[in-house]
């Protein structure tokens, strides 16, 4: 089992080592590690966002564990060289087109949501968004400046039909696994097709394969009416699915309903369930080198790691169930801090994570 270790910039390196130390205290046999460098510190080591060796050290991998890109100081640099878009073509070159991006509460923290306890508690749910095509990838796209002079900037939202069954499936078939006892498996698709035709197509094609899954409830939602719905009544909500731009502003919504982004993990996804983990959450580059951010959205993408990629159920429950009790001890990182609690630092609750393994 290759993975290859890509800490990145801003926090990313100091919450990667905690995920590592944990991932290190499991003990896995045959597991062989490499780190990288990515995003800025890509940059800074070889001029390029995504290094060509990086690059093929990913390839190489089963699976990649990312930190996260991005600091203000490149924000002045050439477009291609900035941070970002090492991410978004690492993405792009290895396939990665299902995005999962759990939103669950802790019972632990429902006091640290700024939403009311009773609307948040019990919640459990899974957006997934597509991460390969969208507005993000469309061309023509660029700034140019038009014969009057003026500057104009151009995207293209584009989505073939392929590529929204494929992750169409993905949202079925996660949908079918995660039904509980006797209820009926639920996914909403999300897209706003009273005005975006690409989005028509997407709500077409998604009725067109839930004929293929019976089983599965299939509901419609624009976007706006979802980002609505998710802060008045999160939980009538199982899968939601749907585009890059979207699910990007969704999920980072759907993360405060559990107290803190820094809770939630992620898995990107090829067809063969080769996969890139990371946090939710940014690079924080303001209280980065501090000690002080929180590891555990990256030690979960861990779980989430062994659990889709190394088929391993046995360690994946084990890092979750180990999380849980260091929450239900009493630590917590200062974003997830509430009065009585214990405050610790990053590598602390990285240590109580290891602890609570045994
Ligand atoms: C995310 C991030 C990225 C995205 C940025 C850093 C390019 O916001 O993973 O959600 O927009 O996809
Ligand atoms: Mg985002």
């Amino acid at each position: 089992m290759k993975l290859a270790i890509l800490p990145g910039d801003g926090i990313g390196p100091e919450i990667v080592a905690q995920a590592v130390k944990v991932l290190k205290a499991l003990d896995i046999k045959d597991l062989i590690m490499t780190e990288a460098p990515i995003g800025g510190a890509g940059y800074e080591a070889f001029g390029d966002p995504l290094p060509d060796s990086t690059l093929q050290l990913a390839k190489d991998s089963d699976a990649v564990l990312l930190g996260a890109v991005g600091d203000w100081k490149y924000d002045k640099l050439e477009r291609h060289l900035r941070p970002e878009r090492g991410l978004l073509r690492i993405r792009k070159e290895l396939n990665l087109f299902a995005n999962l991006r759990p939103a669950l509460l802790y019972p632990e923290l429902a006091g640290a949501s700024t939403l009311k306890p009773e609307v948040v508690s019990g919640l459990d749910l899974m957006i997934i968004r597509e991460l390969t095509g969208d507005i993000y990838f469309g061309q023509p796209r660029g700034i140019s400046t038009l014969e009057n002079g003026e500057r104009e900037g151009i995207n293209t939202m584009r989505y073939n039909e392929s590529e929204i069954r494929r992750i169409g499936r993905v949202a079925f078939d996660i949908a079918m696994k995660r039904r509980k006892n006797g209820q009926k498996a639920k996914v909403c698709s999300v897209d706003k097709a009273n005005v975006l035709e690409t989005t028509e197509l997407w709500r077409q094609v998604m009725i067109e394969l839930s004929a293929e899954y019976p089983e599965v409830e299939l509901s419609h939602m624009y976007v706006d009416n979802a980002a609505m719905q998710l802060i008045r009544a999160p939980k009538q909500f199982d899968v939601m699915v749907t585009g890059n731009i979207f699910g990007d502003i969704l999920s980072d919504e759907a993360s405060m309903l559990t107290g803190s982004i820094g809770m939630l993990p992620s898995a990107s996804l090829d067809a063969n369930n080769k996969g890139m983990y990371e946090p939710s959450h940014g690079s924080a580059p303001d209280i980065a080198g501090k000690d002080i951010a929180n590891p555990l959205a990256t030690i979960l993408s861990v779980a989430m790691m062994l659990r889709h990629t190394f088929n391993d159920e046995a360690n994946a429950t084990r890092i979750e169930f180990a999380c849980k009790k260091a929450l239900s001890m009493g630590f917590r990182t200062a974003d997830i801090y509430t009065e009585g609690c214990k405050k610790v630092k990053c590598s602390e609750m990285g240590d109580a994570v290891v602890a609570a393994l045994n």
